[in-house]
């Protein structure tokens, strides 16, 4: 079985460095003795190489650049990132999409390059409002993950995040049983692009609108394999409250 991933998605929060180590120990804190989930935190880069975490807590970025080093500049590379500490990276965000221009063959770059960097993408996936979510996701994984190899999807975490449902930009909740079609659809996407075997390891997680009364509902209901939460990771006891009840979950 997956162990389920909680990646937390503070976006560009807090505004200071001291607020971001405020909040990470805030957040250590309230999930202390939560072992058998992933915890992944994904601050702001910048504090990337501040903020210590350890255990079951890793952390992440929200974006790299897919060269190694160069002219590009205000970017950082997948290798820097690594260098900071960080052993994930959040790619393809449909705010990454909608206000800098990513497209689906950046986000292949970046994914590359994060890979190589032995770094663990988490690649988002979803439709905006009034686009089919069979569409948009089947075109976002074909040309996200194209040129990968079986053994590179190992290292790849899918997420759902249907742009309509985001706590900022949504206009409805997503409903678990919405979320559990498009968990599925992804699972026979991976498969039509590489096999069932590889379709049923690959973690599919579930973003949007994600708080301490409807996390359960995503993994359970939803049958998905964890949760990128955005609003809700800023809140250290609430965040806390939903590793917790995951972990419980798990353990029933
Ligand atoms: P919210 O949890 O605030 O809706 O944000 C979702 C998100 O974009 C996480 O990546």
């Amino acid at each position: 079985m997956i162990k389920k991933i909680i990646v937390a998605n503070w976006k560009m929060n807090p505004k200071t460095k001291e607020g971001a180590q405020v909040l990470l120990e805030a957040i250590k804190a309230n999930i202390k003795g939560a072992k058998d989930v992933e915890v992944v935190i994904c601050p702001p880069a910048i504090w990337l190489a501040d903020l210590k975490a350890g255990g079951s807590m890793k952390l992440g970025a929200q974006n790299c650049h897919w060269e190694v080093s160069g002219a590009f500049t205000g970017e950082i590379s997948a290798g820097m990132i690594a260098d900071a500490g960080g052993e994930y990276v959040i790619l393809g965000h449909s705010e990454r999409r909608q206000y800098l221009g990513e497209t689906d063959e950046i986000i292949n770059l970046k994914i590359k390059a994060a890979l190589k960097a032995k770094l663990k993408p988490i690649l988002c996936v979803g439709e905006i409002a009034g686009e089919e979510m069979n569409v948009a996701a089947e075109r976002q994984l074909i040309s996200g993950l194209a040129g990968l190899s079986v053994n590179q999807l190992k290292e790849v975490i899918i997420t759902y995040e249907p742009v309509w449902a985001i706590s900022n930009a949504g206009n409805r909740p997503c409903l678990p049983d919405e979320a559990l079609s498009a968990g599925l659809f992804i699972r026979k996407t991976l498969t039509k692009l590489y096999s069932r075997f590889a379709a049923d390891k690959a973690p599919v997680l579930y973003g949007g609108s994600v708080n301490d009364q409807n996390d359960l509902a995503y993994i359970a209901q939803s049958r998905l394999d964890g949760l990128l939460i955005g609003g809700a990771s800023l809140e250290a006891e609430e965040f806390g409250r939903i590793v917790k009840e995951i972990e419980k979950n798990e353990n029933a």
